[in-house]
């Protein structure tokens, strides 16, 4: 697959199905981390009305510091993983006490905050500023390898350097935060884990899987 014609389909496809969700109509990064830490481990559906309610009781990074830790547990009831509340209502006291109520502007700044990763780093980076950082996850896995043929086993810790890097070449200066978007959202909706819907993708012709019939091989994941 040529590079080129992927993202430029990869963006062209998101034009079209983007999924209509609340952080995406806006680039506070408050509201943005706010719905990736909701969405660590948790399905858009599920993870909606809490944003919303989050959202809502505590309208920016300010309030969230100033609530009692009970406070937010109260709100977090029903997601489960606890500790990513905690780490929540930590990180925010950290952005007012350490950052001036103002989130970091870089990947490497962001990754020092309490509960947020590279994923979350890279997310936050490219949709509240623009900045050229890849996220990568496990949708991404899927689509790189498949689309390019990478036969790196994903359940091995020196795989996710090779999406990296790839991911990082691929994402064009532009529009990261489209970019990191409609990877997610191909990797959720179009090129699905069981049954890719490669019979309606437009990514097919040129797709490595697709042409050798290897959707159901890759990516490789030797160990659960
Ligand atoms: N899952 C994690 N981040 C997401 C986002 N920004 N939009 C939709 N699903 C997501």
């Amino acid at each position: 697959m040529d590079r080129e014609i992927f993202v430029n389909q990869l963006i062209r496809w998101y034009s079209h199905q983007k999924r209509d969700l609340p952080w995406r109509r806006t680039n506070n990064p408050y509201k943005i981390w706010l719905s990736e830490i909701i969405l660590q481990q948790t399905r858009v559906n599920q993870g909606m009305p809490y944003y919303l309610n989050f959202v809502d009781k505590y309208p920016t990074v300010n309030d969230l510091a100033a609530a009692q830790e009970q406070e937010v547990l109260r709100l977090w009831q029903g997601l489960g993983y606890y500790s990513r509340a905690r780490n929540l209502h930590s990180c925010a006291k950290m952005v007012v006490g350490e950052y001036d109520g103002q989130f970091p502007n870089k990947f490497e700044e962001l990754l020092k905050l309490k509960g947020i990763g590279r994923y979350t780093a890279a997310a936050i980076a490219s949709m509240a500023f623009n900045q050229v950082n890849a996220v990568v996850d496990g949708n991404v896995y899927r689509v790189l390898s498949r689309v390019f043929g990478l036969y790196d086993d994903i359940a091995e810790t020196k795989s996710a350097k090779v999406f990296e890097k790839l991911a990082n070449e691929l994402i064009p200066k532009d529009q990261p935060g489209e970019f990191n978007q409609a990877i997610m959202d191909f990797g959720a909706i179009q090129c699905t884990p069981k049954s890719p819907a490669c019979a309606i993708c437009p990514l097919s012709d040129s797709c490595y899987a697709f042409n050798k019939g290897e959707t159901e091989q890759l990516p490789v994941k030797t160990k659960k």
